[in-house]
């Protein structure tokens, strides 16, 4: 009830009687009234006036599944949000969850992990109220080797998203860093579960730096926020419900044609390394050349001095000639 009394809350700009409130949804005024107290208690600002009713006029910048529903517009992508303060890690949380049969769409959402995990079995800094950690549950009739190109699929619903949401100009290092001013603010995961021929769950696991003002030394020379690049501070539950309206948005056309020819162009208008010098990190020989942009399967076209090379992603690692871009 709490998401419903929210979304109502933010339906109107001005005020909502309790009331209109308690007749659509089926309870008594005292019961509206006692979850407008309990979201008071959890920091919502809202405003009680005689007669008038309630009206909503700040937000606290939380995850929780009732502020995530009460902003939800998606068709299927969060029908069920987990969410925790604390957790190991939504990966592998998401990944439990699909053995106990949980639905596509599921999602898993953090403020905080003790465990995040990030490409290549490196860790995932995720300290509290600064991020965003979430992963998305997928089962799709799709053949596992299709799979990979789920990954693009969400750097882009990324890149859209900030950039809606933020007005700020993002980039993507191929496959999936979303970067901006040369330094990666979200990176992700993508896990499967697979038979040879049949894909029993995919699960995306999406960690965006929004807050922070500072990074572990590993990686203070290539990591930023939203915040230290714009000077503001979003809500991170408005960003991720724009990221995963894009995603459903690119899914589509994704399901149609099994492969990433809807978005194709609009990828290659983000690469950062597009008409740039590149060194592919191939675990069967480093070499260099010019990226010139993806296949419809979302291997990076790279053009060497012995010809065009398509590489997959997995196992290579492409940087820039100078450094991470
Ligand atoms: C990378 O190395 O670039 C990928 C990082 C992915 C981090 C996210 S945070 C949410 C989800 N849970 C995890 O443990 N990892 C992913």
């Amino acid at each position: 009830m709490k998401a419903e009394i929210l979304a109502m809350l933010r339906e109107k700009k001005g005020y909502v009687s309790g009331q209109e409130m308690s007749e659509r949804l089926g309870v008594s005024r005292t019961a509206v009234w006692k979850v407008i107290h309990q979201l008071n208690r959890e920091g919502y600002e809202i405003k009680a006036v005689q007669n008038r009713g309630y009206r909503l006029t700040e937000a606290p910048d939380v995850m929780s599944e009732s502020e995530l529903q009460s902003l939800r517009k998606t068709k299927w992508v969060g029908e069920r949000i987990c969410y925790f303060d604390e957790i190991d890690s939504t990966n592998s949380r998401a990944s439990q969850l699909a053995e106990e049969g949980a639905l596509h769409g599921t999602l898993v959402v953090a403020d905080h992990q003790n465990s995040g995990r990030g490409r290549r079995g490196r860790s995932w800094s995720s300290p509290s109220q600064t991020g965003i950690f979430m992963t998305l549950l997928l089962r799709p009739d799709i053949e596992p080797a299709n799979a990979s190109m789920l990954t693009l699929l969400a750097a882009l619903a990324v890149a859209r998203g900030i950039e809606k949401n933020t007005g700020l100009t993002v980039q993507i290092k191929w496959p999936n860093d979303i970067v901006i001013n040369g330094k990666k603010v979200c990176g992700i995961l993508t896990e499967m579960n697979a038979q040879m021929d049949y894909v029993n769950h995919i699960i995306i696991g999406i960690g965006i730096n929004v807050h922070n003002t500072e990074f572990p030394d590993e990686i203070v020379q290539t990591a930023t926020s939203i915040y230290l690049e714009s000077g503001r501070h979003v809500q991170r539950a408005e960003l991720i419900e724009a990221i995963w309206e894009e995603f459903e948005a690119c899914y589509e056309g994704f399901l149609e044609t099994q492969d990433l020819s809807s978005v194709l162009k609009e990828y290659d208008q983000y690469l950062v390394n597009r008409g740039k010098r590149v060194c592919v990190l191939d675990p069967k020989g480093t070499f260099e050349g010019v990226a010139e942009g993806i296949t419809e399967r979302g291997e990076l076209l790279v053009e060497t001095a012995e010809g065009q090379r398509k590489v997959a992603s997995g196992e290579v690692s492409v940087r820039g000639v100078y450094g991470y871009v």
